[in-house]
């Protein structure tokens, strides 16, 4: 288990934190976490206001999870949260032979995903992976597992640690200092587990969590 930023090859944007926070509402919130067209497609009060492929995106962090992780060229990786597939369709450009499969609990992401992976994606919770223990080399896990609730959230990172039988690796929302903390509490639409990197660490090791981690830090 290890603490390893991943991703330093994604790019980086710049968050209009201040004008989001005055603008969002809980009734902005409530329709995010429906994680329907309007989070993914809509304006960007209720989401990523355009949630379109870019290779600039995943195409340079997959060869890094390649790397890292030393993925055999037939390895088996699973992406929990793993909206329209786009990290997915870049580990399969890379690595034709590598056996994918993605789960997100929005009908409208699945629906939405992009055509060479949709017969390995499909709509499910991170609470309760369709998967028998010990299926894949591999899973991945960016910035989803935060938007459970607490007990939902544990039992997620139980999930994770079952169906991997080598690596995980995993994003969430936290914070190292109150200035993150205000930055994260103005910033956040959707997630409902977050908090400060000692207390993630506490509890991944609560739940027996093994995998590697790195934060979403809203600056
Ligand atoms: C911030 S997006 C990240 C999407 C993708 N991993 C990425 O980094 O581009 C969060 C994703 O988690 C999905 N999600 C939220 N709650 C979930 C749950 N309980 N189980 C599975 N997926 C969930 C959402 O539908 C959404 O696609």
């Amino acid at each position: 288990m290890a603490e390893i930023n991943l991703m330093n090859r994604y790019p980086r944007s710049k968050r209009p934190i201040d004008e989001r926070a005055k603008l969002i509402t809980e009734a902005h919130r409530q329709v995010a976490r429906q994680f329907g067209p309007e989070f993914f497609d809509g304006d960007r009060l209720h989401g990523y206001g355009g949630y379109s492929y870019h290779p600039r995106f995943w195409q340079e962090t997959v060869k890094l999870f390649r790397d890292h992780y030393g993925l055999a060229d037939d390895a088996s990786v699973l992406d929990v949260g793993c909206g329209k597939g786009f990290m997915l369709h870049d580990f399969k450009e890379l690595m034709p032979n590598l056996q994918v499969a993605g789960l997100d609990i929005s009908e409208y992401a699945i629906a939405n995903a992009m055509e060479d992976v949709k017969p390995f994606v499909q709509v499910g919770n991170a609470k309760a992976l369709p998967y028998p223990d010990d299926s894949f080399d591999l899973v991945i896990s960016i910035n989803t597992v935060h938007n459970l609730p607490l007990e939902e959230c544990k039992q997620s990172l139980r999930e994770i640690e079952r169906v991997s039988r080598r690596h995980a690796f995993l994003i969430v929302d936290a914070w190292h200092d109150d200035t993150e903390k205000l930055r994260m509490h103005q910033w956040n639409l959707t997630a409902l587990t977050y908090m400060h990197v000692d207390n993630w660490i506490r509890l991944f090791d609560e739940v027996g969590y093994q995998g590697d981690y790195y934060w979403f830090i809203a600056e």
